[in-house]
């Protein structure tokens, strides 16, 4: 089958399977924070809106501004995107025809990028018999070989967090070999204790952080997102972007909520609560699953090596879960939720109890 690339949008997923879309079906295929965005975002809409009649800020300043403080980075080390997706593109732009290394299983559109750059594209497995463990020392040797690694923390699919000490030894191979490390960081703000990555900007110039605001503050619509590099590697980026890549609005609604802690803090704390209620679940009723770190997870049966059945029966119940057959070494032997709200949440507890009668565990 031709499986739909990405999560969300599920009307093509139910599409390609051929199945009707039930009226009230829960999208668990996008992780998108279950809060909604900040109440602050609807209080200022109509504000927003007297703005449209503008041009944007070509340069962003405003917003590059208010980020540049707030992590200590230099503004000339900062650019912004249009969603995180838009830099993945620019730095398949400036990695055109190079060799990358991507650890499997990761977000897909870096492949999809790198492959239309015409870059040497390497895989290396994550292991899930061993929590898809990251040893820096085992890759010593490809990464000599390489251009840049690809490091998605927390990752997705599997929502799974390498600590600090692990990016800096990453980074200490990569500096000795000229590789560039690609942290995407889309899912950081959802980590409790993250140890933040940023500082070790001003000790490895081959570390590019890549973020989203997307998932956090709930606005998969708006598209923003932003890169911190060297100054080199923005100006590399900055060569490759559109005039007005960011429109007025998302501009706007970053200065809104770049800041919004205390918002961050009541998601984490929700998410966590959430996933403890689920993990319970999935052990009592004999479901694995992904540690994960992140507002989503890696569930399968293991009656099932191929997850394609569970899958349709979960579609044909209203639950959208996003397939893995794109993402290499998972290749449908998952399915990947969101953490959704807690009745959203129960409901997928009700069809996968569902599921369990008519597919009794015996292990
Ligand atoms: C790991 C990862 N990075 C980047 C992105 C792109 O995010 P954005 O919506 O900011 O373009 C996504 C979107 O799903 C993602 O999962």
């Amino acid at each position: 089958m031709n499986w739909p690339m990405h999560g969300a949008n599920p009307q093509y997923l139910y599409e390609r399977a051929s199945i009707e879309m039930p009226e009230n079906a829960l999208d668990f295929s996008a992780n998108i924070n279950p809060l909604g965005p900040p109440p602050i975002l609807l209080d200022k809409w109509e504000e927003l809106f007297q703005t449209v009649h503008l041009y944007p800020d070509p340069f962003a300043s405003r917003l590059k501004e208010k980020i540049s403080e707030l992590h200590g980075v230099h503004p000339k080390q900062l650019l912004i995107g249009n969603g995180a997706a838009e830099i993945i593109s620019l730095l398949g732009r400036i990695l055109a025809g190079k060799k990358v290394l991507l650890l499997q299983p990761a977000f897909s559109e870096y492949e999809e990028v790198c492959r239309i750059n015409a870059c040497a594209i390497s895989h290396h497995y994550l292991a899930a018999e061993n929590d898809w463990e990251l040893s820096p020392s085992v890759l010593k040797k490809e990464i000599s070989k390489m251009d840049a690694v690809f490091l998605c923390n927390p990752n997705n699919p599997t929502g799974t967090f390498y600590p600090k000490q692990i990016i800096e030894e990453m980074l200490v191979i990569c500096e000795q070999n000229n590789c560039y490390l690609i942290l995407d960081e889309a899912f950081y703000d959802f980590v409790q204790d993250y140890e933040d990555m940023v500082p070790l900007l001003k000790q490895y110039s081959k570390l590019i952080i890549l973020r989203s605001l997307t998932k956090m503050y709930s606005i998969p619509g708006i598209r923003l997102g932003y890169v911190f590099a060297s100054k080199q590697v923005i100006e590399q980026l900055q060569h490759f972007q559109s005039q007005w890549s960011i429109n007025g609005i998302a501009l706007q609604v970053g200065e809104l909520l770049i800041d919004q802690e205390e918002f961050q803090q009541k998601t984490q704390i929700f998410v966590q609560i959430e996933k403890k209620k689920l993990y319970n679940f999935f052990i009592k009723e004999q479901f694995m699953h992904s540690e994960s770190a992140a507002n989503y997870y890696l569930l399968r049966d293991p009656l099932f090596i191929d997850q394609k059945e569970l899958l349709t029966f979960l579609l044909n119940n209203g639950i959208i879960a996003r397939h893995t057959y794109n993402y290499p070494s998972l290749e449908g032997k998952w399915l990947r939720f969101a953490v959704k709200s807690k009745e959203e949440n129960q409901q997928l507890q009700g069809v996968l109890t569902k599921w369990r009668q008519v597919h009794p565990s015996s292990l």
